[in-house]
C-alpha cells in the first residue's frame, strides 16, 4: 500500500492470522512463547525475548520488576540438532531507566536502536553485552516495545537483529514500530484472558492443596511444563503437524496442572495421615483419579476432555499394574474386570498419551521434592529411579525422551521455582 506510506513487505495477512491465533491460546506460558514467535515473524527479527511485569513486595516497599519468560534466537537454534531447544539465563531487571527493557516499561515507550554497540552517550540506559560475549552472537539492531493496552502494562518484548530478504541485518523501521504497537494491544488482551484462566486454575488447585499440601501451585506448574517439554520432543519425533501440536500442548499444559484435582474429594484423615496408609485407605486414596475425572465429565471443550483423561490415567502403569484401571468415570462402572471382579489396569498404549506423559513428569517432580514423609532425593538417585521405572511404571519411549530433554526440564524447574504467580 504505497499510498499510505507503508511498505509492501509488511504481511498484513500474517498479522490478522496472528491476532486470531493468539485469541485461541488459553495457557499463559504457551501464549507468551507464541506472542514472542509471532512478533518476531511479523518484522523478521532473528532473536528476541519476552518479559512479564511482576511486583515484588519487600519490607521497604514494592518494586516492579521484569522477569524473562522466553527467549528465542534463530541463529543459535540452527546450531542445535533438530528438535532440541535452547535454554536461556533466567534473570529479572527492575522497571527503571537503567536497562533498555526497564526503560521501555518505565516510560511506556518503544525504543528503536540501530546499533546496540553505538547507543547515544546521553541515553540513560546501556546495553548489557554479556550474552554476546558468552555466545559469540553479535547483536546489532533492536526494537523494544511495551506489551500494553490503555494504561495497563503487562510486560515488554525485545526483538533483535531484523533481517532483510538477503539475510543482512538492518535497523527496525517506523512501520515495524507501528505494526508492533498494534500487535501489542492484541497481545495484551490475549494475556489478560490467559491470566484469568490461570488464576481460576490456581484457585482450584488451592482447594486441592488445602487437602494435600504437596499439591502446590509451583508443583503443578512444574509438572505442566515438564509435560510440554516431553510432548514437544515426542511430537517432533512423530512429525505431528504444527497446528495439532499448538492445540495439544496448550490443552496439555492446563490438563496437567489439574492432574490431582480429585484430591478435593479425599478426606483429610487419609491425605494428611503421617504414617503408612492401610489397604482400605489406599484404595480410597486411589479414587482421586475417578473423582478428578468426574469433575470434567460434561466435557464442554477439548481441554476438558484432556484434563479428564489425565486425571483418570496419570497413575496407570505401562506394565498394567497401576490404577484405577478400566473404569468409566461418568458412571463409576467397571468396564473390564479380573476374576476377583476388580478393574483391570490399563497398560501400554491403552493408557492415553497425556496420561503416560504426566506420569513421568509428576513422579520426577515428586522425587526431586521434599515431602512430609521423605527428604528430596539427590539428582543421581532420581535419575537412577527414572531409568529403573522404564517399562514398569513408565512408557519406555518417554523415559528416553525424558533423558533427552533433561536440560529443558531442569530449566523449567528453575523457572517455576521463581517466586511468580504465573
Ligand atoms: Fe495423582
Ligand atoms: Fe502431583
Amino acid at each position: 500500500m504505497p499510498e499510505s506510506g507503508i511498505k509492501e513487505d509488511i504481511d498484513f495477512k500474517k498479522i490478522l492470522q496472528a491476532n486470531s491465533e493468539l485469541g485461541q491460546i488459553q495457557d499463559i506460558d504457551i501464549l507468551l512463547e507464541r506472542i514472542l514467535a509471532v512478533a518476531r515473524s511479523i518484522v523478521n527479527a532473528d532473536a528476541g525475548s519476552i518479559y512479564i511485569k511482576q511486583s515484588v513486595v519487600e519490607a521497604d516497599g514494592k518494586t516492579d520488576m521484569l522477569y524473562i519468560r522466553h527467549a528465542q534466537n534463530d541463529t543459535r537454534q540452527k546450531l542445535l540438532p533438530p528438535g532440541e531447544k535452547q535454554t536461556y539465563p533466567l534473570f529479572s531487571v527492575p522497571i527503571d531507566k537503567l536497562s533498555i527493557a526497564g526503560y521501555c516499561a518505565h516510560m511506556g515507550r518503544i525504543i528503536n536502536i540501530q546499533d546496540m554497540y553505538h547507543i547515544p552517550e546521553d541515553a540513560p540506559y546501556s546495553f548489557n553485552s554479556s550474552f554476546d560475549q558468552r555466545t559469540g552472537y553479535r547483536t546489532v539492531s533492536s526494537l523494544t516495545f511495551p506489551i500494553a493496552a490503555d494504561a495497563r502494562l503487562l510486560g515488554v518484548i525485545q526483538l533483535l537483529n531484523k533481517t532483510d530478504r538477503t539475510g543482512n541485518i538492518v535497523p527496525f523501521s517506523e512501520e515495524d514500530e507501528l505494526v508492533l504497537r498494534n500487535f501489542a494491544i492484541s497481545a495484551t488482551h490475549a494475556m489478560e484472558r490467559a491470566y484469568i484462566t490461570r488464576a481460576m486454575i490456581i484457585r482450584m488447585i488451592r482447594m486441592a492443596e488445602l487437602r494435600d499440601p504437596a499439591e502446590t501451585g509451583s508443583h503443578v506448574n512444574r509438572v505442566a511444563s515438564y509435560s510440554v517439554e516431553l510432548y514437544d520432543r515426542w511430537a517432533h519425533k512423530h512429525n505431528v503437524p504444527e497446528r495439532e501440536r499448538t492445540v495439544f500442548r496448550d490443552n496439555l499444559r492446563i490438563g496437567a496442572m489439574l492432574h490431582d484435582i480429585g484430591k478435593v474429594a479425599i478426606s483429610d484423615a487419609i491425605l494428611k495421615k503421617p504414617g503408612r496408609l492401610t489397604e482400605g485407605e489406599f484404595l480410597q486414596m486411589q479414587e482421586h483419579t475417578i473423582h478428578g475425572a468426574s469433575l470434567f465429565r460434561d466435557s464442554l471443550s477439548e481441554v476438558d476432555s484432556l484434563a479428564m483423561e489425565i486425571a483418570l490415567t496419570h497413575h496407570e502403569n505401562w506394565d498394567g499394574t497401576g490404577y484405577p484401571g478400566w473404569i468409566d468415570p461418568t458412571s463409576g462402572l467397571t468396564v473390564r474386570q479380573d476374576e476377583e471382579g476388580k478393574p483391570v489396569g490399563k497398560k501400554g498404549e491403552e493408557i492415553p498419551l497425556a496420561g503416560r506423559i504426566v506420569a513421568v513428569a509428576d513422579v520426577f517432580d515428586a522425587l526431586c521434592s521434599k515431602r512430609a514423609y521423605k527428604e528430596a532425593w539427590t539428582e543421581e538417585q532420581v535419575l537412577a529411579q527414572m531409568r529403573e521405572l522404564s517399562g514398569k511404571r513408565f512408557d519406555p519411549e518417554f523415559v528416553d525422551i525424558f533423558f533427552e530433554v533433561l536440560p529443558m526440564i531442569k530449566h523449567s524447574r528453575q523457572l517455576h521455582s521463581q517466586n511468580l504467580a504465573a
